[in-house]
């Protein structure tokens, strides 16, 4: 949450950050600001909104700079107003500061200097560690540098935080725990920035910063240390990002863009791993755990989200195949309920970020407890990603509607992989039933293709339904976690109340509210429950309720019974919610685009949620 920019080099910087801080937005988009060093001095400039009000507040300035910070804001301390949007200036306004996290002592150290007379202008959090950074300064007489050192020793929180001083025009200082942040290295020039695509068209030279780092950028020269002022060795590593994988390539929003995208995503995280011709699939992150994972006598996933909703998925293909008992979590649930965890455990960390503050939690605990951790991350280098002793990238591409999609699907298909390769080791699974589960996984990305032909009907359905108030969301067995996603996704970005169920608990309950006004999607597909979901879609319509059915292509009794039918292609019980998935992620997003909304940018939410 939060986005930051900061620039130091040759270039014009205020051009530079604020194109940086439009590929941020989608972690978060409350209020942005500025701040330059030229000639005149350390100016920033702020505004509530989005980054172009923060253009348009700029236009007809003076911006020229080679040197300055950005932030896009997603507010957890002050409402979202020009005065608590960052950067935020020092007592002295020698000194700004952008921070992304939380600084939880915030108010023990503001009582402290308001003692001493510093003035505060904001409500945030954030402007307390820049007045404490100088007043150490001023106390000490130190270097900025050993000031944010002495200071950072005593914030209890989250942070990745740049500095820029008034003293110092060559000079910018940040540091981080537990919020992301990329060092670019250029040709003497630096960039900082939360991901790393704010930096792609300049240099592919990144340096993740570590947690209780600091990183000195001063007169072209790099300086890391940690807290104690020992010099950490810089890792520069080659990004492979290309620019046209963070830009919209002609859709109207990236969030349709990436729903599109799943054949090939989908493809790409069975890439080297499941040879077809050959019958072979091979996880390689997990080939020095295989023996030891054919013993196993627990799985625990934990993940937030969407990412809790593939691991359901999970759940049941690692049970049915691998015969492993599997307990899904909430990352935010499990890491404050004292849960027993036992050495010989294996926990699967579940993220497309890779930098969720509680599912990082949740597996620092898991560690602390001697457990086998996994992750299975979309962002290379992330922080979960460098937290777990091994795991499989999705490698989905970068994802940034703030609606998940294409990494849920990545992430479904990266653990029916891990299932199946499992399964295969243990002897849990005939080699005739792998050879055509694998057979059938790569079958899919061309499955998706022909469900995404159903675009423009879905769009009808949504026109049908752009209005309703409420919906419910039904499904069994593996289509019950499905249910659960449609309704996220349709929630989060349309606005509209929708419930998930398992289909046969409707009648321990939600079938109260049923009537003509309500629409009920039922992920009705041909599976072993599928006579069941038959009587659970009478029951609906017997009570009114409208219903749209998303069914297993050639169904002949569905489509009798409901108001409305799409179709996927038939495939392995196991791998359906791979299509089942697809129609719910175009419903959700064309009602919401009818109703208005911002799809890739829903309000109150963020795409990496990195407070907890
Ligand atoms: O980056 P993560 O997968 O860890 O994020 C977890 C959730 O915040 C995320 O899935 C969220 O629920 C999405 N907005 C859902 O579309």
């Amino acid at each position: 949450m939060c986005g930051i920019v900061a620039y130091v080099g040759h270039r014009e910087a205020c051009p530079l950050i604020l194109k940086g801080l439009k590929r941020l937005e989608y972690r978060g988009y409350d209020s942005a600001g500025v701040a330059l060093l030229n000639g005149e001095g350390l100016k920033i400039y702020k505004k509530k909104g989005k980054v172009v009000d923060l253009e348009n507040e700029l236009q007809n300035k003076d911006l020229h700079a080679t040197v300055g910070i950005g932030h896009t804001r997603w507010a957890t301390h002050g409402e979202p107003n020009d005065v608590n949007a960052h950067p935020h200036y020092s007592n002295h306004k020698k000194l700004a500061i952008i921070h992304n996290g939380i600084i939880e002592n915030y108010d023990s150290l503001k009582q402290a200097l308001l003692k001493k007379g510093h003035e505060f202008r904001s409500q945030t959090d954030s402007e307390v560690l820049v007045h404490f950074i100088e007043d150490i300064q001023q106390e000490t007489n130190c270097s900025l540098e050993e000031a944010v050192r002495l200071a950072l020793q005593e914030v209890v929180g989250a942070y990745a935080i740049v500095l820029i001083s008034e003293d110092d025009p060559t000079q910018l200082i940040a540091a981080r725990k537990s919020s992301p942040l990329v060092i670019g290295v250029g040709e003497n020039e630096f960039f900082f920035a939360s991901d790393a695509t704010p930096i792609i068209e300049y240099t592919k030279d990144v340096i993740y910063l570590d947690d209780n780092q600091v990183a000195l950028v001063r007169q072209g020269e790099l300086k890391i240390v940690n807290l104690e002022n020992e010099r950490q060795a810089p890792y520069i590593q080659k990004l492979e990002l290309e620019l046209e994988a963070i830009e919209k390539g002609g859709y109207d929003h990236f969030m349709l863009k990436e729903i599109f995208e799943q054949p090939r995503s989908i493809a790409d995280s069975m890439r080297g791993r499941v040879n077809r011709e050959e019958g072979t699939l091979q996880l390689g992150g997990l080939s020095d755990y295989m023996d030891k994972l054919a013993e196993a006598k627990r799985i625990i996933i934990v993940g937030c989200g969407t990412s809790w909703h593939a691991g359901l998925v999970a759940e049941y293909i690692f049970e049915e195949l691998a015969r492993i008992p599997v307990e899904v979590e909430y990352a935010s649930e499990f890491r404050y309920r004292n849960p027993i965890i036992n050495a010989d455990d294996f926990v699967i960390a579940i993220s497309q970020s890779g930098e969720t503050a509680d599912t990082l939690a949740a597996i620092q605990l898991a560690k602390s407890k001697g457990a086998t951790i996994f992750g299975v991350c979309n962002v290379v280098g992330s922080s979960i990603a460098r937290e777990t002793h091994a795991g499989a990238y999705t490698h989905a591409g970068p994802e940034i509607g703030v609606a998940s999609t294409k990494a849920f699907t990545a992430q479904v298909t990266v653990l029916t992989q891990m299932a199946i390769a499992i399964a295969h080791k243990r002897g849990s699974i005939t080699e005739e039933l792998y050879q055509q589960l694998l057979l059938d996984l790569s079958a899919i990305p061309q499955k998706v293709g022909q469900v995404l032909k159903a675009a423009d009907r879905i769009k009808e359905i949504a026109y049908i339904f752009t209005y309703a108030r409420n919906f419910i969301y039904l499904g069994r067995g593996l289509n019950f976690p499905v249910a659960l996603e449609g309704a996220l996704k349709l929630k989060e970005i349309s606005y509209i109340h929708a419930e998930g169920y398992p289909a046969a608990e409707m009648k321990h309950g939600p079938i109260a509210l049923i009537d003509e006004d309500m629409p009920v999607v039922f992920i009705a597909t041909k599976d072993s429950s599928y006579e069941k979901i038959v009587s659970n879609i009478q029951e609906v319509k017997a009570r009114k309720g409208r219903v749209i059915a998303i069914v297993t292509e050639g169904d002949e009794l569905i489509p009798n019974m409901v108001d409305f039918v799409i179709e996927v292609p038939e495939t392995h019980d196991i791998l359906i919610p791979l299509l089942s998935s697809i129609p719910l992620q175009l419903l959700s997003y064309y009602v919401a685009v009818m109703r208005g909304r911002n799809v890739d940018q829903p309000r109150n939410l963020a795409k990496s949620v990195t407070v907890e």
